[in-house]
């Protein structure tokens, strides 16, 4: 009916109703940003867009909850609680007694991934050495002594099966000297543009392995890396993917190799953080896309728009939970040499740099 109306309406009267409706959309965007109450009235009855964040949200928080009773590989309790206490074991100069608020439950949570086959091997040395650092220098206060006889019942040996090397703090002093010049790295990341050409050739699992454990040294909030990477090296279901999102009209039939970086909201107890799984992913991303480069892959980040019938289709495609939400796609190839790239000009430090005065 719509579309045989559109049909049948004159051009000019056509223009009008596109123009009215955009005068009265911006009124009512006017009226409902009033204050943050009348914004979410707009939000629940105008407006969808949002639909989808408030429940995966909400679901993360759930299974965040369900998870201190249940751990899998890994856990975003233990791996947050341990990195904050490798922070009170930094402090200049070190508290006797500190992490007395959450000792108890890093704990339990340490004892329930001990009790979990197939529980990381290497987060749970982390959170050993850690927890064996702490109960050697801390000073019992509250809820500390009982902690330290939960743990003192633990006696799971995984620091015995692993490098004797301890995963605790390090002096600075200790790490590898750079061996790249500040040209060599601008020179990567002059190297590095969005590549949507790319050789009909195979892209190697081992080099996207090998690629995103260098990733995989990016900062996180709380170390909690809260992402992970579907990919396909099936050029076929590559396209297939990539046409879901909207920016890759022209060029996803081209694409040999596709990443779907995916954030984990059930990474946290709350809100506040539900934006750090784009922060965090997309730090990961980048240093992806550089590793990439530097064993001779081209990629080009597509970015995944939040509209709810492509997440949709997403989410069944790649069988995801609902609140695993899909950040953003990375296409990922050999580049063809005769394939060109957008001059991309690029803002420099007199506009980006601002003095805070
Ligand atoms: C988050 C993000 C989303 C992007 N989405 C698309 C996209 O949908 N389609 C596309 O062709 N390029 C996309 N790009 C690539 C940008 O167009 C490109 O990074 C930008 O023009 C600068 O060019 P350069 O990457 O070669 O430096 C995206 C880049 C980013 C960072």
């Amino acid at each position: 009916m719509k579309s045989i109306l559109l049909k049948l309406l004159p051009r000019s009267i056509k223009e009008l109703a596109k123009k009215c409706l955009s005068t009265f959309s911006i009124l009512t965007v006017k009226l409902f940003s009033i204050n943050g109450f009348t914004a979410s009235i707009y939000y629940l009855i105008l407006d969808r867009s949002f639909y989808r964040e408030h429940k995966a949200s909400l679901l993360g928080r759930l299974s965040f909850q369900k998870k201190l009773k249940q751990v899998d590989n890994s856990s975003a309790l233990l791996r947050r609680n341990i990195h904050r206490l490798e922070k009170g074991l930094i402090m200049r100069p070190r508290r006797a007694s500190f992490a007395e608020a959450y000792v108890l439950e890093t704990v339990e949570v340490f004892i329930l991934a001990v009790q979990t086959k197939g529980f990381c091997k290497k987060e749970l040395k982390w959170a050993t050495d850690v927890l064996q650092k702490y109960f050697e220098v801390v000073e019992d206060q509250g809820r500390i002594s009982l902690a330290r006889a939960t743990f003192a019942t633990t006696n799971e040996p995984v620091s015995g099966n692993h490098s004797k090397a301890k995963s605790v703090p390090y002096s600075h002093a200790s790490l590898p000297a750079p061996s790249v010049e500040f040209e060599e790295l601008t020179q990567l990341y002059t190297r590095r543009r969005s590549v949507r050409w790319y050789q009909d050739r195979q892209v190697e699992k081992k080099s996207l392995e090998k690629a995103v454990n260098s990733a995989s040294l990016a900062p996180s909030a709380c170390n909690r890396q809260p992402f992970f990477f579907n990919y396909t090296a099936d050029g076929a279901l590559a396209s297939n993917i990539a046409e879901l999102a909207m920016g890759t009209v022209g060029f996803a039939g081209n694409i040999p190799a596709l990443i779907v970086v995916v954030g984990d909201l059930s990474n946290y107890p709350s809100e506040r953080d539900r934006h750090v799984i784009y922060i965090d992913a997309s730090l990961a991303a980048m240093q992806l896309m550089l590793a990439l480069e530097t064993l001779g892959l081209s990629s080009c980040p597509i970015n995944w728009p939040d509209v709810e019938s492509r997440e949709r289709l997403m989410q069944n495609k790649l069988g995801l939970q609902y609140f695993e939400r899909p950040i953003m796609l990375i296409a990922v190839g050999y580049a063809m040499p005769a394939g060109e790239i957008p001059f991309s000009q690029k803002k420099s430090a007199d506009m980006l740099l601002k003095e805070i005065l």
